[in-house]
């Protein structure tokens, strides 16, 4: 596997791949991301992964500092996938300069759910995920469901923008207790470990009760809420929205069976997670 930092390099080595599978990551890989990569196999030759925290996506009072950084050890995984390059560029390699210009997410489906309560953050991602896609021009990329507003985001800017990637959704990967795996679960001390796979269970309890007939859509994300708050946890949102534009349902869309998704982030101590099931 190739190592490569700069912008320039990079180009170099990816001069007339036309099928290039791209896995942008933040590093701190585990098995979930290494899925990722299995996916983008299946979808084009050669796989490029990057390893990039996007200091832009994360919030004055976030964990950038101390997100998890395992450089040594993502190498080893990537390698044992057959990732043709990982292209793993400093601050200095990719932002040489102030980054000025943003992508602006619309506000419908940008200022909602994580982005109300993580402002500027898909300003962030969308920024540095554009600016990856034309360091190494993929023709396809591979983003898990367990972010899902994130790949909801990311396809709409492809297809605004006309980017030539298609945008492919792998789906979570869960542990066996059904915790979704995340790189921030390294920070769950042993006994929040235990609790944590309760996220899960709540929203499995919202999609059993919606498919069983239960439309009364705020007092289940109400009631559900309320039990993560009683043993502790701190939700900042349990919802259920349309799949198609993650907007609240009408009346009218339940009536007519829209296909929807339930959402949740919760703090478990200082942990934030967040997880997803489409009903
Ligand atoms: O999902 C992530 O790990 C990040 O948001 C991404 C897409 C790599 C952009 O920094």
């Amino acid at each position: 596997m190739k190592i490569i930092s700069s912008i320039d390099e990079l180009r170099d080595q990816l001069r007339g791949q036309l099928r290039t599978a791209f896995v942008p990551t933040m590093g701190n890989l585990h098995e979930g991301h290494l899925s990722l990569m299995r996916l983008a196999r299946k979808h084009g030759d050669p796989v490029v992964a990057s390893i990039f925290v996007n200091r832009l996506q994360f919030g004055p009072n976030e964990d950038f500092d101390k997100y998890p950084r395992t450089f040594a050890a993502d190498i080893e995984k990537l390698e044992k996938e057959g990732v043709y390059v990982l292209f793993a560029p400093t601050e200095k390699d990719l932002y040489p300069e102030p980054q000025e210009f943003r992508v602006q997410p619309p506000t419908d489906l940008g200022n909602t759910l994580e982005g109300e309560f993580r402002p500027g953050f898909f300003i962030g991602v969308t920024t540095v995920v554009l600016k990856l896609f034309s360091c190494v021009q993929p023709r396809v990329a591979v983003f898990g469901k367990k972010d899902y507003q994130q790949l909801m985001i990311i396809r709409n800017m492809a297809r605004q923008f006309a980017l030539p990637t298609d945008i492919i959704a792998a789906e979570t990967y869960r542990a066996d207790d059904g915790l979704a795996l995340s790189s921030r679960n390294s920070y769950l001390s042993d006994a929040e470990r235990t609790e944590a796979p309760l996220l899960y269970r709540e929203l499995q309890s919202v999609a059993q009760a919606v498919k069983g007939g239960n439309l009364d859509i705020s007092l289940l994300e109400k009631t559900s809420m309320d039990r993560l708050a009683a043993r502790g946890w701190k939700p900042d949102y349990v919802s259920i929205r349309k799949r198609i534009d993650l907007q609240p349902p009408t009346a009218g869309d339940l009536a007519q069976k829209e296909p929807l998704v339930v959402l949740a982030a919760a703090k478990l101590g200082i942990t934030r997670l967040i997880d997803n099931l489409e009903i």
